[in-house]
């Protein structure tokens, strides 16, 4: 196993550990925003992965949302990381929740893994091997049309002070498709695009830790990613549309419409 990967796994296994072993437990909750939460198991999951990482790889850059690390431009691989992704669902026990770990090398994403220990899903891919759901191969789905399409996508928590808050987007696509999920986790969002169970995905407004790992995970399963105009996403840019390819198009229609 490629030692990047093997770091990585353990990582993310140790912070799911964490969060499953708190999931049914009393959790001790702040607030960033209005209705922005984070609790301690964020802090404590955060906490086991940088100590993991940072014992192999001291020099590594490391961005992670709940802590600021000294970055060293000249350094060309970065960890990307969201201790818990899908914060709100974990205070309410809903078990739609993850451990998203990417690896950047010059800005481009080579090793992504989304782990959901409560429902036990490891998804993973390094570049040039596919992506996998515990240890399975997965692709994209086949659904062409937009009539027929189940899509995802989900809202920021400034949604009353943004006026790019995705409710008009929601309100035209809702009508074109199959049906809309928002089940509260980007990177399962995403990694649900790359094994066909979601034909597509969009949202405003994310953070570069929410996605880094899952575009991988779809463009290695044979998806598409870009920004609403069509150009090359990158994790630092503030709207995406991943799916399948097939509906990429009509998809980038409606929301250009
Ligand atoms: C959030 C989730 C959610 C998305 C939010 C994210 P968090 O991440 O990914 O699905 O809609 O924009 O901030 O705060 O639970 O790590
Ligand atoms: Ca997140
Ligand atoms: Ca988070």
């Amino acid at each position: 196993m490629d030692k990047f990967f093997e770091i990585a796994s353990i990582a993310a296994r140790q912070a799911g550990k964490i969060i499953k072993d708190y999931f049914h437990k009393p959790k001790v909750i702040s607030y960033k925003g209005r209705i922005d939460l984070v609790t301690n198991v964020d802090k404590k999951a955060e906490d086991i992965i940088i100590k993991i990482i940072k014992k192999s790889y001291p020099n590594h850059n490391i961005l992670t949302e709940e802590s600021e690390h000294s970055y060293n431009p000249n350094q060309e691989f970065c960890w990307v990381i969201d201790p818990l992704d899908g914060t709100t669902n974990y205070v309410h026990k809903f078990p739609f929740v993850s451990v998203s770990i990417a690896l950047q090398k010059n800005q481009e994403s080579i090793l992504g893994i989304v782990y959901n220990p409560i429902l036990e899903e490891f998804f993973y891919s390094e570049i040039g091997k596919g992506s996998f759901r515990n240890g399975n191969q997965i692709s994209v789905s086949k659904t062409s049309i937009i009539s027929n399409a189940f899509l995802s996508t989900g809202f920021p928590y400034r949604i009353n002070d943004q006026k790019r808050n995705n409710i008009s987007n929601f309100a035209k696509i809702i009508r074109r498709c199959r049906g809309i999920r928002r089940a509260g986790s980007a990177a399962i969002d995403l990694c649900y695009v790359a094994t066909g169970i979601f034909d597509g995905f969009w949202e405003l407004e994310l953070s570069p830790w929410d996605t880094a790992a899952g575009i991988l995970i779809i463009k290695q399963a044979g998806g598409t990613i870009t920004n609403f105009d069509g150009s090359k996403f990158s994790i630092f840019n503030k709207e995406i549309i991943a799916t399948n390819g097939h509906i990429h198009k009509e998809l980038l229609n409606i929301l250009n419409s």
